[in-house]
């Protein structure tokens, strides 16, 4: 009899592990179809402009542990519904771009895309957190096409620029090593980098487009002779 149970019970987690399996697969195909589509635009542009807007893309789906604690910490019960409900960033992309324009530029031509559908925007680059933190933050639907069905799968796009990411790694690392009680001279001088790196990347842009105002047969630019 109990081992009839204990059987059952296994062929009962080995179903569950499965349906997980199945359920999330769609999240996967969701984060080709996004990457295909960036990938495109960034040949395109470098084809055309001969410039590149994004300087490189990552890209991960959630651990079904990591979503199961987030369900918990949520107070929801761990159900793939749930899941599928409430945890809007299963499927992330994170995007660097060198300038803040460029981020602005992916956005719009991304958005405009008919099969892309977008549900939230958080412009965390004009609206900073009070931590320092920017970033642009695009929560989109996008459709994947399945044998006998189309689903709507959400993806989440933080884009931001190299010093953005810079700021953003540091400080995760820092929020962890300290469990979340970060001594408030720490978050001072985060926050204070927060405005440098706000500084660097208006600079940096400043630059580039000084440069681009400048044409390739410009006799004003001297060739440089190294001898
Ligand atoms: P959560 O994903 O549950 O945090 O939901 P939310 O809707 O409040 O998300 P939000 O758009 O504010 O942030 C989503 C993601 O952006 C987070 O999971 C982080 O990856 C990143 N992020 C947001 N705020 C910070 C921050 O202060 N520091 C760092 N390093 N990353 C952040
Ligand atoms: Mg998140």
């Amino acid at each position: 009899m109990l081992e009839l149970a204990g059987q059952a019970a296994r062929t009962n987690n080995t179903k569950l592990i499965n349906d997980w399996k199945n359920g999330l697969l769609v999240y996967k195909f969701a984060l080709d179809e996004v990457n295909t589509k960036l990938e495109i635009l960034n040949e395109e542009f470098q084809y055309i402009h001969n410039y590149n807007p994004i300087e490189h893309m990552k890209s991960r789906l959630k651990s079904p542990e990591s979503i199961i604690a987030k369900l918990r910490r949520k107070d929801l019960e761990v159900t793939l519904d749930n899941a599928r409900e409430h945890i809007h960033d299963i499927a992330g992309i994170r995007i660097i771009c060198s300038f803040t324009t460029d981020i602005y530029k992916i956005m719009d031509l991304l958005s405009r895309q008919s099969d892309v559908q977008v549900l939230k925007v958080k412009d965390y680059i004009r609206s900073p957190k009070p931590n320092g933190y920017r970033s642009a933050h695009l929560l989109i639907l996008i459709p994947v096409f399945l044998s006998d069905r189309v689903e709507q799968v959400p993806v989440e796009i933080q884009i931001r620029t190299v010093a953005m990411d810079f700021w953003a790694s540091l400080e995760h690392k820092i929020y962890y090593k300290f469990d979340s009680e970060v001594p408030e001279s720490i978050t001072d001088q985060l926050k204070d980098s927060a405005e440098l790196i706000d500084l660097l990347d208006k600079r940096m842009l400043a630059i580039n487009e000084e440069v681009q105002d400048y044409k390739k047969d410009d006799p004003s630019i001297l060739p440089i002779i190294i001898s």
